[in-house]
């Protein structure tokens, strides 16, 4: 028998996550949000008939909008059910406050590259060896990366991973800024980019097992050159260090978020 599973709120993380799992032969779903989306699934005009039709329920909503969506999901018949919660900053605790302690309930944190299989994703819950807390488990793994974390880590974790990949796009578009000094256009520029970071990637899978990240700088650093030039105004500019400013300024937004459980 598929397994059904319903999205409250349908936006950019539950079409991701949507996008990553339509093809799962055993699964299947539909979506309640306040406006139809344009997607083949099926829509549920009040959230009571998205919770009747699932087995898993995917709140899929801002931080902002989670306490009215929990409000109305705790009139709701939800025995039996599971939620999964990616929202930012509510912790299992919070969710329980509205849902029960009783309510199997399991916080996730991934990216938007679970469209492509590629998310790394946290994982935590108040049942975490119920038989359905292990299979949503065993889902994130065919999205990804998928690892089990204490939920005092997720503040840290949502800053490198679900923060992540807006950080270094925001670094390969320091890059971008830099070239315009090419007659190149914008496409030509960010294909340019791209096969960069493909390779920079590649380079770093096929090497990581063997090296560390320090190695593999190594190996392109000659003594006296261009990227040693580079590197010596790294350090001396203290880059890394306010790089972390950046890192964990995205995870006390997330502990403040935390804290300020309304
Ligand atoms: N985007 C990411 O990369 C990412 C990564 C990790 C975690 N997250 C978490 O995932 C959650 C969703 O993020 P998102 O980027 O997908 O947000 P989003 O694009 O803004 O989507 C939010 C969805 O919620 C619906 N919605 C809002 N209020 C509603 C209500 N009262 N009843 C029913 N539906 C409602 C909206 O549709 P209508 O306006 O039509 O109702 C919309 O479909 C957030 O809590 C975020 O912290 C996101």
């Amino acid at each position: 028998m598929k397994v059904k599973h319903g999205f409250i709120g349908f936006g950019n993380l539950a079409k991701a996550v949507y996008q990553g799992l339509k093809d799962e032969a055993d699964i299947e779903f539909a979506y309640y949000a306040r406006n139809r989306k344009e997607v083949d699934i099926p829509f549920y005009e009040r959230m009571e008939d998205l919770v009747t039709f699932a087995d898993v329920v995917w709140l899929m909503v801002k931080p902002q909008d989670l306490s009215l969506i929990l409000g109305e999901l705790k009139q709701l018949n939800r025995a039996g059910k599971t939620i999964v919660s990616p929202v930012a900053g509510r912790t299992i605790a919070y969710i329980e406050h509205y849902l029960g302690t009783e309510q199997l309930i399991i916080r996730i944190m991934p990216n938007l590259a679970v469209a492509y299989r590629k998310s790394v994703t946290s994982f935590a819950s108040n049942y975490p060896d119920n038989i359905k807390a292990v299979e949503i488990f065993h889902l994130l793994e065919k999205l990804g990366k998928a690892v089990a974390l204490e939920e005092g880590g997720f503040d840290l974790f949502t800053a490198v991973f679900g923060s992540g990949p807006a950080f270094i796009l925001s670094f390969i578009h320091i890059f971008k800024e830099k070239m315009q000094e090419f007659n190149l256009s914008g496409e030509q520029l960010d294909g340019l980019l791209l096969e960069l970071t493909q390779g920079t990637t590649i380079y770093f899978t096929q090497n990581q097992k063997n090296h560390s990240i320090e190695q593999l700088i190594k190996n392109i650093t000659s003594k006296g050159g261009t990227t040693q030039a580079g590197l010596d105004y790294f350090r001396t500019h203290e880059i890394g260090k306010h790089f972390k400013g950046v890192l964990d300024a995205a995870r006390n937004r997330s502990e403040k978020m935390s804290k300020n459980e309304d």
